[in-house]
């Protein structure tokens, strides 16, 4: 991603979808499965509920306090209303598949074809979404919002996470590239870093959040 933003640090953000992106690449794998019901894989990982989670969590923070931050700040420019308009309508769509798709999991007659699907659009469409986010509404923010404002959608989305930032954060860091690994690593604070590298890394590979790594793994 080769985007200049002028005003606001954007690393969180891009994280956060990249870790959604890699998360959607793994579904698929799953529900492309033979050789086991994806239904029965699904519904008893850990990876599932954790997408679930941080997905809602994420659209969530965004919907609270970044889109009606914005409409404010932009009454009266049409265009750009619009974009914000088209974001809360992307989530709109997206955030009833996860309890569609569970409902689906919970079927047993039914249910497999239904779930083929609805995680074909969960895919389709949250990679559309991320993608015009990252497109269009991301330069939308860097020329509306303060450092402020901004800091409290990070705030907002920080504070959703502090029972889990154990999980979490390993699950935002998993598979990313080593080098934008050290640097990210790099900026955490110290005491962060130090549970990150000594504790929560080796215990979310512990984890196996889709329960088998050798149908997972992406290299
Ligand atoms: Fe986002």
């Amino acid at each position: 991603m080769s985007q200049e933003f002028k005003n606001l640090d954007m690393t969180m953000m891009f994280t956060i979808h990249d870790a959604l992106r890699r998360e959607l690449e793994r579904i698929a794998r799953i529900t492309a499965r033979v050789d086991e019901d994806p239904r029965h894989v699904l519904s008893t990982a850990v990876g599932w509920e954790m997408f679930k989670k941080n997905l809602t969590i994420h659209h969530t923070s965004e919907d609270l306090t970044l889109w009606p931050v914005m409409q404010q700040a932009l009454a009266g420019r049409p265009d750009d209303l619009a974009l914000l308009d088209a974001m809360e309508a992307e989530h709109a769509v997206i955030d009833p598949l996860l309890a569609d798709i569970d409902a689906a999991l919970a079927d047993r007659d039914s249910g497999l074809e239904r779930l083929t699907g609805l995680t074909d659009a969960l895919y389709t469409k949250l990679r559309h979404h991320l993608a015009h986010e990252e497109s269009e509404a991301l330069n939308l923010m860097d020329s509306t919002l303060t450092k402020e404002q901004w800091g409290a959608f990070g705030k907002e989305q920080s504070g959703r996470h502090v029972d889990d930032t154990s999980t979490y954060l390993p699950w935002l860091l998993d598979d990313m590239p080593a080098a934008k690994l050290a640097a990210f690593i790099g900026n955490m604070p110290e005491p962060l870093r130090s549970a990150y590298e000594n504790e929560w890394r080796a215990a979310y590979e512990a984890l196996d959040i889709w329960g088998a790594k050798t149908n997972t793994a992406t290299h």
